[in-house]
């Protein structure tokens, strides 16, 4: 994948914007479905959802403010007017810290960095510590919804969950092979899964909750 130059005033240019998340939409909006994608890079998949749904509201969180400008940048020039998508521009470890309580219907956890070395286990989006802040933030039989291209980020994850006794609802090392599938027949797919798949790579999936 190639790499992505820094642009040193990102956080200042888009602070003020109106896509950037602000506590203000909690009040505007309570009887609305919030969903959340975690590392959601320029956006291809929460803008598509955010487009396709116009009764819920979607927040991307990425923690590079380069990749949110980005993200902003590509909305505005395609002219998309989106009241229903925000981005924050954070590490997901301080999401607890802007909401306080179980307030999403669904998280996403797209194509995240595998950290394949055992000494890095800790900073995979999917080892324990992380599942157990996403349950502070998902509803009660609230999803979590989890693909990546990498195999051993999808045993290790599979692993994790029975190990704690979280409940799977679905999984599959193919969903390409699966498409008819309940689970999957709405699948939206994300800038790296378009990548993936043209190099004919295996997609896996696994859907949870607490
Ligand atoms: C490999 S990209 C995937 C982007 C997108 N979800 C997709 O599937 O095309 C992973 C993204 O997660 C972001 N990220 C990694 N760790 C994060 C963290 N702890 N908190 C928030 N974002 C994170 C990275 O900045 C990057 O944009």
């Amino acid at each position: 994948m190639s790499r992505l130059r820094t642009i040193k005033n990102a956080s200042d240019l888009i602070k003020n914007h109106p896509l950037i998340f602000k506590q203000e939409e909690l009040i505007k909006r309570k009887k609305i479905n919030f969903y959340l994608e975690i590392g959601c890079g320029k956006g291809h998949f929460i803008v598509k959802q955010a487009n396709n749904n116009h009764d819920n509201v979607y927040i991307g969180v990425d923690k590079s403010s380069t990749i949110i400008y980005k993200a902003i940048k590509k909305i505005e020039k395609q002219n998309l007017v989106l009241t229903n998508l925000h981005f924050i521009n954070c590490d997901i470890k301080k999401i607890v810290d802007i909401f306080k309580h179980k307030i999403f219907t669904k998280i996403f956890i797209n194509f995240c960095d595998p950290w394949p070395k055992k000494r890095h286990e800790k900073r995979r989006l999917t080892s324990l510590p992380f599942l157990l802040l996403y349950k502070k933030i998902l509803k009660k039989k609230g999803l979590v919804e989890f693909k990546t291209d990498n195999d051993l980020l999808y045993s290790f994850t599979l692993n994790v969950l029975q190990k704690n006794k979280f409940k799977i609802v679905y999984f599959t090392d193919n969903l390409y092979k699966n498409l008819n599938n309940k689970f999957n027949r709405d699948n939206v797919s994300t800038e790296y899964e378009e990548k993936f798949i043209k190099k004919n790579k295996n997609i896996n999936k696994i859907i949870w909750h607490y």
